[in-house]
C-alpha cells in the first residue's frame, strides 16, 4: 500500500493544509489543481465560512446550475421555481410544461396529512401482552419526561401526536418498538424527533429499572436505536392537473384524444411493470429534487420515501396516476414529502435562503405543494416527449451547449454549430465531426 496515500489526524489540518496533502499525493499537477481548489471558493470570508462549517474536512465548493421555472401556476398562484440540477433540459422541460397548464387552470394541490414519525427499537424478554400491562404508565413517564423539549414545538402548535407500543416480535425474538407520531410544522424536525426519541429511550430504561416486582432481566431492556424513520407515509400531498381532452391539442401532431390515451398507457405501464416505474418516478424526481437542493432540504429522505410510498402496496409502481373520464383528462402524482422552511440548512445556506424568498417565504406545507406540481410538471413534460416525439430530440438539443463546450468549441463555432443544429440531429459524434470540419 502507498503510504502517502493515507493520513491520520487530516481532520486537524488547516484548510489549506487539507489541500496540500490531497493534491500532492493524488494530482500530478499540485500547484494548478491548488488553484483550482482555491478558485472555487467564496470571495466573502464569512460567506465561505459558513459552507466550510456545514459539512466536514470541507476543502472547496461544488457548483451546479441554478436555473429558475416562471409560470407555475399553484393553487392560484403563480410563482418562478428555482431549480438546481445538472441535468440538462430539465429545467425547460419543467419552464414547458409550467406555461402548457398556465393556461389550463395550474396545479392543484392539496397537503393530505403532515404526520412524521419515529421509533425506539427495543428488545424485552417477555410477551407483548406482559408488556402491555406496562403501557399505560410507560407512556405517561415518556410524555412528562419530554413535555419540557416539546414546549417550543407545541407554542408552534406542533410536538407529540402519539406514542404506542408496537409489537414486533413475530419478526424478531423480544423486538418490541416504541411508535411515535409528530408534527412538526416548518421545521423537517429530524433533530427535534431524534431528540424526543433518545430521551424516550432513556425514560425506557429507567421504567423498567424502577419496576422491582419484575424479573431482572425485564428490568434492562435492551434499546437497539432511537431514530426517526424516512417512511412517511402520513405526510402527504397531491398534486393534480386536468382539463378537456379538446385542449390538448398544443401536445402533438396527432388527435388530442389520441395523445391522451397514449399518454394514459404510458402511466399504466409505469403502473404495472416496476422496471418502467423506476425510470418514470426518476423523471418525477428531477422535478422534486432540482427544488429540495435549491431550498436546502433533505433530497435523500423525500427519495427514500417516495420510493417506500411507490412500493406501498408489494409492488413498485408509479407515483402518478392519469384518468380520462367524460372527455376531461387528469394527471395527479400523491407523494410523501417531508419537508421544513426554518431550520436546518434553510437561513445559513446562502442562495437556499434566497430560493425561499423567491418562493414568498411558503410555510412546509405550501412548500409541499410546490415541490409536488415541480414532480408532476416533470413527468408531464417526460411523457408528453416520450409518447411524441422521443425524449432525445429535446433532450440532445439542450445537451448541445455541454457537447460543444466539451471539444472546446470558440464562441464563433458555437453561434454556427447552433443554426446548424436547429435543423439536425444532435449526437456527440455528429457535433464534433461539425466543428473539426469549421476548424479545416
Ligand atoms: C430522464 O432523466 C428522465 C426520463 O427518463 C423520465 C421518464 O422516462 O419518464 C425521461
Amino acid at each position: 500500500m502507498d503510504k502517502n496515500k493515507t493520513i491520520s489526524g487530516f481532520s486537524k489540518l488547516s484548510k489549506r493544509k487539507k489541500i496540500k496533502w490531497i493534491v500532492e499525493n493524488f494530482f500530478k499537477d499540485p500547484e494548478h489543481v491548488m488553484k483550482e481548489i482555491i478558485s472555487h471558493w467564496y470571495k466573502d470570508e464569512e460567506k465561505q465560512q459558513i459552507l466550510d462549517e456545514i459539512s466536514e474536512n470541507t476543502i472547496t465548493n461544488y457548483s451546479l446550475p441554478y436555473g429558475v421555472a416562471p409560470n407555475f401556476l399553484i393553487n392560484g398562484r403563480p410563482y418562478a421555481l428555482p431549480l438546481v440540477t445538472e441535468e440538462s433540459s430539465v429545467v425547460a422541460a419543467a419552464s414547458s410544461a409550467a406555461k402548457f397548464w398556465l393556461d389550463r387552470g395550474g396545479f392543484h394541490c392539496e397537503v393530505l396529512g403532515t404526520t412524521k414519525l419515529g421509533h425506539v427499537h427495543f428488545f424485552w424478554p417477555g410477551t407483548i401482552s406482559q408488556l402491555q400491562h406496562h403501557e399505560e404508565a410507560l407512556i405517561a413517564r415518556l410524555l412528562e419526561v419530554t413535555a419540557p423539549l416539546c414546549a417550543r414545538m407545541e407554542k408552534r402548535g406542533g410536538g407529540i401526536r402519539s406514542v404506542r407500543l408496537r409489537d414486533m416480535s413475530m419478526e424478531m425474538d423480544d423486538y418490541y418498538q416504541l411508535f411515535v407520531e409528530f408534527e412538526t410544522c416548518d421545521s423537517m424536525g429530524a433533530n427535534f424527533i431524534n431528540t424526543i426519541l433518545e430521551a424516550m429511550a432513556d425514560e425506557l430504561k429507567a421504567y423498567f429499572a424502577d419496576q422491582a416486582q419484575l424479573p431482572t432481566e425485564q428490568q434492562r431492556p435492551d434499546v437497539l436505536m432511537s431514530i426517526l424513520s424516512n417512511h412517511t407515509p402520513d405526510c402527504l400531498c397531491r398534486a393534480t392537473v386536468s382539463c378537456p381532452v379538446g385542449d390538448l391539442t398544443a401536445c402533438a401532431d396527432v388527435a388530442p384524444e389520441i395523445f391522451a390515451e397514449r399518454f394514459a398507457r404510458a402511466v399504466r405501464a409505469a403502473q404495472v411493470d416496476p422496471f418502467r416505474a423506476t425510470t418514470h418516478n426518476k423523471g418525477i424526481f428531477n422535478g422534486i429534487d432540482a427544488v429540495l437542493v435549491a431550498t436546502a432540504n433533505d433530497f435523500r429522505a423525500v427519495e427514500a420515501a417516495g420510493h417506500s410510498h411507490a412500493a406501498r402496496d408489494g409492488q413498485y409502481r408509479s407515483l402518478s396516476d392519469c384518468r380520462i373520464v367524460d372527455g376531461q383528462f387528469e394527471f395527479w402524482l400523491e407523494v410523501p414529502l417531508a419537508l421544513g422552511t426554518v431550520g436546518g440548512l434553510t437561513a445559513l445556506h446562502p442562495m437556499a435562503k434566497r430560493s425561499l424568498e423567491m418562493l414568498g417565504k411558503p410555510s412546509a406545507r405550501e412548500l409541499m405543494c410546490i415541490v409536488a406540481a415541480a414532480g408532476l410538471a416533470q413527468n408531464f413534460a417526460a411523457l408528453r416527449s416520450l409518447v411524441t416525439t422521443g425524449i432525445q430530440q429535446g433532450h440532445m438539443k439542450m445537451h448541445l451547449g455541454n457537447i460543444l463546450n466539451a471539444v472546446g468549441a470558440s464562441s464563433g463555432e458555437k453561434d454556427q454549430a447552433t443554426e446548424h443544429f436547429s435543423e439536425h440531429k444532435v449526437s456527440y459524434q455528429d457535433v464534433k465531426e461539425f466543428v473539426e470540419t469549421l476548424r479545416n
